[in-house]
């Protein structure tokens, strides 16, 4: 029997990822992160080698243990600059037309309101093919540069992370029906309200009693069914 093989590309919106020194190579053009097109290319690239997916790692500090300084991971570009991943998304989603993206975010330090909202909207814009690695961060400098004295113990992280998962999953499952968007240009009715859910959540860490913002991907298909 044949058994399908699934190919992912393992990236980060830097110069240094897991290969420290590497590039200094000749060859290698990691210092072009910051132009569009080092991402289309990649994305191209990716789709004709016939990739599934390309996964952006991420991490919100930089690595400042060794010899209690940033200074060795500055000098060698060691995941220092760290652009945001997500932002590379709606670039290699319009150059390409399978390819999937995983994308690091750690839930720790964000609102799982506004993350469904980010998540959802790209989940749109790239016609349903976004993926999340919920990670909850093991860095103290990125805990210590949102507020906390160092990042929460492992298993406090794990707890809230149920939580997080628990919002963020009656966000984008429980609170709009499929059907909700009706796009009605003649009743003048585009949403049907007896359709949209508040999830009236109310846990030890979030309290989200309202909606979630945006549309299902129904939304999508509607509007271009009706163009
Ligand atoms: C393949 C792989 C990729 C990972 N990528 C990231 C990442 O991009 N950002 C991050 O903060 N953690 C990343 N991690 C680390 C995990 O979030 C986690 O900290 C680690 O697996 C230890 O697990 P624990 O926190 O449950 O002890 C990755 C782990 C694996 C196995």
């Amino acid at each position: 029997m044949s058994r399908r093989i699934r190919f992912n590309a393992f990236q980060m919106n830097t110069v240094g990822h897991q290969s420290p020194g590497l590039w200094t190579h000749p060859r290698d053009t990691s210092h072009r992160y910051t132009d569009p097109e080092h991402w289309t290319e990649l994305a191209r690239l990716l789709e004709a080698g016939r990739f599934d997916a390309v996964f952006l790692a991420d991490v919100l500090g930089v690595y400042d243990v060794y010899q209690g300084s940033v200074e060795a991971a500055l000098k060698h570009a060691v995941q220092v600059p760290l652009n945001d991943p997500l932002a590379l998304v709606p670039l290699m989603a319009q150059a390409t037309e399978h390819l999937g993206f995983g994308v690091t975010c750690a839930l720790t330090y964000e609102h799982p309101y506004t993350f469904a909202r980010r998540m959802s909207t790209l989940d749109h814009l790239t016609r349903g093919r976004m993926g999340w690695n919920i990670v909850t961060g093991y860095l103290d400098s990125a805990a210590r540069n949102l507020g906390l004295e160092r990042q929460l113990g492992h298993d406090e992280r794990y707890d809230l992370a149920d939580e997080y998962m628990e919002v963020v999953g009656k966000l984008w499952e429980q609170s709009w029906e499929d059907g909700a968007v009706v796009n009605d240009k003649q009743r003048g009715v585009y949403i049907d309200p007896a359709k949209v859910h508040a999830i009236a959540h109310e846990g030890r860490y979030y309290k989200v009693p309202g909606i979630h913002l945006c549309a299902p991907p129904l939304l999508r298909a509607a509007s271009r069914k009706d163009c």
